[in-house]
């Protein structure tokens, strides 16, 4: 068997004799695209290079980056859906464009992928108002030998790409297709048919506009070339496999879970591949410094975890050790290519652990409560939410393995009505259990500040903030500082800001004039960022300040009212600079 490793190599090999630099996969957390959630694609994260700005490693540039695609989440089960997967990708900054790209694209494919070549089908953009009909790749797809009939052209839902985001670098792009059965299911059969008779192996995009945010396409300056093909979908049709599942990416996991369920795997893909597929996400996400949350990033993480504990607990009464186990697999067979999952192992268990834990208890109580209803509708499925926490996503779920169907509507419904009841209810209420959003980010805020000074006590005044990231969940803080803080400085720190949160120091603002501030004393994250006038947050007296920062605010009016925090882990975020995410205790 061909494995992950041979071609992850083949493909970076073929690429570096072609000149091209070989860079290291980015973070799933995208690092300047609040448009997404996580990096779709290996150009994601290249998106300043594609626009323009020189890239350090040159112009020609090869990979193979970690993603994730939550818009899949419901697809997984198939043969060759995941959530989490690698691509392999190239690129052109501005140099070689679409004579070479799709040159080495059939070489690669024909050559060191050993794809018969009478078996490839290609697509080019059929134009439209933002760019012309894309007649110059497809005779360069004939002179390398595809001919006419198994040329198509189609339009811009299918043969376009990007922007990854809102905004950003995008184009036309002509993909290639595997016929995997020479069967025609009807006359309008043709790549991207639902039958499953093609399957795309490759995907060359000409990125020369830019999408602004305005929704118009402008000419980049230079075009660019993003090739991007999936290594799990690659390997398995090269192995002649029609399910992704078969290949050694996957199966010690689902060996395991064989063992573990004493059940085979060709009679429970669906639920085998979720649970494997999702648990693998997750560990992936987990080791990039997310945590499961009610929202955004740390809701789709909470979810493919719930997802995966479902599905195990049709197997296994209590899916803690499977799932800890499984995780286990695929931290040892990954990490040589990703060793963030070895030095993140522990923060990865434990959090799991954490979830899978919360969740069997939630699952437990709202399955019996779920077979105890003789009717479910809208206002059962909302009760179960309600009542027991028993999410929705998962009722769904339930519904559909008993084939019952759900309304989504009624559900809703039910979720308004209640809605309105209880902020009717809240009104006049006493602030107490009713904290919101806000109120938390504010904590969070003022705990930074209280943060980056205490850096500087124990660590010196070197320390500068670098960034800073605040969700109802956590609060991340980037500083600069060389070396990896020691378990003794790290409870330092937090010794300090609990310290002054006990002191509970008043927090006051004031207007200033810039020079003012910063010749008191006033830290600011970029001095020049700042209009002449600025605000001043102040923390503890004026004539003893604690801490002292330029800043717009919203903070607490005292330190008291963050009730504590908790330094939760101490990373590198790049050369020099340390990372510190830390959660309120109370
Ligand atoms: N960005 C393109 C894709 O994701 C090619 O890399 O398919």
């Amino acid at each position: 068997m061909i494995s992950a490793n041979d071609i992850r190599l083949k493909y970076l090999n073929f690429y570096k004799a072609r000149n091209h630099a070989v860079i290291p996969s980015a973070p799933l957390v995208p690092e300047n695209d609040p448009t997404v959630l996580y990096t779709t694609a290996g150009m994601h994260p290249l998106i300043p290079y594609l626009l323009g700005q020189p890239h350090p490693a040159g112009n020609r540039l090869v990979n193979v980056q970690k993603c994730v695609r939550t818009n899949d989440i419901d697809e997984v089960g198939d043969a060759f859906h995941h959530t989490f997967f690698e691509m392999l990708g190239h690129w052109s900054l501005g140099d070689y464009y679409k004579k070479e790209a799709l040159a080495f694209t059939f070489e690669l494919l024909t050559q060191v992928f050993e794809f018969d070549p009478q078996s490839l089908s290609v697509t080019c953009f059929a134009g439209d108002l933002d760019a012309p009909k894309d007649e110059e790749s497809s005779s360069i797809w004939q002179s390398l030998g595809i001919p006419k009939d198994r040329i198509y052209f189609l339009p811009k839902e299918d043969n376009w790409w990007g922007p990854a985001g809102v905004t950003g670098p995008c184009g036309p792009d002509s993909e290639v297709f595997v016929d995997l059965t020479k069967k025609s299911c009807g006359p309008n059969c043709q790549p991207g048919c639902s039958c499953g008779r093609f399957c795309e192996v490759g995907n060359d995009v000409f990125m020369q506009y830019n999408k602004t945010s305005s929704g118009k396409y402008e000419l980049l300056p230079k075009p660019n070339v993003d090739n991007g093909t999936g290594l799990e979908r690659n390997l398995a049709l090269i192995n002649g496999f029609n399910d992704n599942y078969l290949t050694d990416l996957w199966q010690p996991a689902v060996k395991l879970l064989e063992n573990i369920t004493n059940r085979e795997y060709s009679d429970n893909k669906r639920e085998f591949r979720i649970v494997v597929d999702h648990l693998r996400a997750a560990i992936f996400i987990i080791a990039d410094g997310v945590f499961p949350s009610n929202k955004e990033r740390g809701y789709i993480l909470r979810r493919l975890i719930r997802r995966a504990v479902l599905k195990l607990h049709l197997f296994v009464p209590d899916p803690l050790l499977p799932s800890l186990e499984v995780a286990n697999v695929f931290i040892a067979q990954m990490s040589p290519v990703y060793p963030e999952l070895n030095s993140q192992k522990d923060l990865i268990k434990k959090t799991l652990a954490d979830e899978v834990g919360k969740f069997s208890k939630t699952l437990d109580r709202g399955l019996r409560e779920f077979n105890k209803i003789k009717k479910l509708d809208g206002k059962a499925a909302f009760d179960l939410f309600q009542t027991f926490g028993f999410p929705w996503e998962i009722t769904i779920e339930m519904a559909k393995q008993n084939k019952q169907t759900l309304n989504y509507q009624e559900f809703e419904t039910e979720f308004k009505r209640h809605q309105q009841l209880s902020r009717t209810a809240s009104v006049g209420m006493f602030k107490g259990g009713l904290q919101d959003q806000s109120e938390i980010t504010t904590k969070y805020h003022t705990a930074t500040h209280l943060l980056h000074k205490a850096l500087r006590i124990v660590l010196g005044d070197h320390v500068q903030q670098k960034g800073s990231n605040i969700t109802s969940e956590r609060l991340r803080f980037d500083f600069s500082h060389s070396d990896k803080l020691t378990s003794l400085q790290t409870q330092k720190v937090e010794e300090i800001v609990n310290q002054k949160i006990i002191d509970n120091l008043t927090v006051s603002r004031a207007e200033q004039s810039k020079s003012q501030a910063l010749s008191q004393g006033a830290l600011a994250f970029f001095v020049e960022k700042y209009p002449d006038q600025v605000s001043v947050y102040t923390i503890g007296p004026e004539e003893n300040w604690f801490s002292k920062e330029l800043c717009g605010g919203p903070h607490v009016n005292s330190t008291g009212e963050i009730g504590g925090i908790k330094i939760i882990k101490e990373e590198s975020a790049g050369a020099g600079i340390r990372r510190i995410y830390a959660q309120l205790t109370k």
